[in-house]
């Protein structure tokens, strides 16, 4: 008798053939299929990534499990299906254009659901179980592993379809996490893989108070992070759909900052330092960034550009920058 974690891994399976199948081949994955191509993605992408349909239906799947003698509890438990309050079992994804995702062993333990344009909410996710947990799992791992340890370093996206472009457009090394920051579990299966993370998050506000976060983690994970810059507005999926494969390569990822450099773009923002005092305080909170620099040199090559920035001489800057040290210690 099959363990009930062999009977899931199954009906995962069996389920991401068959939204699948639904997508590629009936009339009811027409509109998700256009929804797709209007995205972008190519037959070979769809298939790849075994991208499905789940109908909008509440017993499609829930019928398919049970004519193949799934135990719908168990179903249910795997999170494949739901249960109401009155015990009514239904299907969990309707409507939805199906990410599968992968353990590292390749097998599918979970599903990613977009809704249609405008739909919510806009993902729906597998819960946690035994199967699938979400902390220690990263999207595409099991096909960028090779990748990501021949090229010694991970590229890291929020998001499903910003991996997937990504892929698409040839960037081999890329993996998500699933909807939650990333956690030291996550940090720690990259950093088997490889030393060298670039962050490539969305670039809005949100995106960047992730990246703060996952450069924390990912340090103590010890792994050298750079972030790679996105403009206002745009995540990876956009740049890639408007610009094209070469200029992300050239204009965001061989663009990566070091995380001081990124630390002092943040800092600065948008904020408008018009007087001396707004100056002289703006030069103190960047000096504090620069002080956590191990190498002097380093340290020495901040100062300069700080000097230059604010058309200070170096002196100035370093006496400065010898009160926020000592302050420091
Ligand atoms: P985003 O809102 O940046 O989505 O969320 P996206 O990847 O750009 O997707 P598209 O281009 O709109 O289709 C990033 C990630 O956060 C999780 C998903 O994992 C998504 O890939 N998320 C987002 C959810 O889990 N639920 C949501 O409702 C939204
Ligand atoms: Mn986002
Ligand atoms: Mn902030
Ligand atoms: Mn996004
Ligand atoms: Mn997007």
């Amino acid at each position: 008798e099959r363990s009930a974690k062999q009977k899931m891994l199954e009906a995962y399976s069996q389920v991401a053939q068959m939204y699948h199948y639904v997508l590629t081949s009936t009339p009811y994955g027409t509109e998700a299929v256009k929804y797709l191509q209007k995205r972008g993605f190519s037959q070979q992408t769809i298939k790849e990534f075994q991208l499905g349909f789940a109908p909008d239906s509440w017993d499609f799947i829930t019928q398919f499990l049970k004519r193949r003698q799934f135990d719908l509890e168990q179903m249910v438990e795997a999170g494949l299906l739901a249960k109401n309050e009155g015990g009514r079992i239904f299907d969990r994804f309707r409507g939805r254009v199906m990410f599968p995702i992968h353990n590292s062993q390749g097998e599918v333990i979970a599903f990613g659901g977009r809704a249609l344009d405008g739909g919510h909410p806009k993902y729906l996710n597998s819960p946690e179980s035994i199967l699938f947990n979400k902390s220690a799992t990263l999207f595409n791992l099991h096909r960028a592993r090779a990748s990501i340890r021949r090229r010694k370093q991970a590229i890291l996206f929020e998001g499903y379809v910003d991996v997937i472009s990504a892929w698409q457009a040839g960037f081999s090394q890329v993996v998500a996490t699933l909807g939650t920051a990333l956690n030291e579990q996550q940090a720690r299966i990259i950093r088997r893989n490889a030393e060298q993370v670039t962050i490539c998050y969305d670039g809005d506000s949100a995106g960047q108070e992730a990246t703060a976060k996952a450069i924390q983690v990912l340090h103590q994970a010890g792994c050298t992070v750079r972030i790679a810059p996105l403009p206002q507005g745009m995540d990876p999926d956009d740049y890639l759909k408007q610009h094209g494969a070469e200029a992300f390569s050239q204009q965001v990822l061989l663009q990566a900052m070091p995380v001081t450099a990124f630390r002092l773009k943040h800092l600065r923002g948008n904020r408008v330092l018009n007087d001396e005092t707004d100056q002289a305080r703006f030069i103190q909170e960047a000096l504090l960034i620069i002080s956590e620099l191990d190498s002097p040199v380093e340290r020495d090559l901040y100062e300069r550009q700080l000097a230059e920035d604010f058309g200070l001489s170096l002196d100035a800057i370093k006496s400065e920058a010898r009160k926020v040290y000592k302050q420091q210690k």
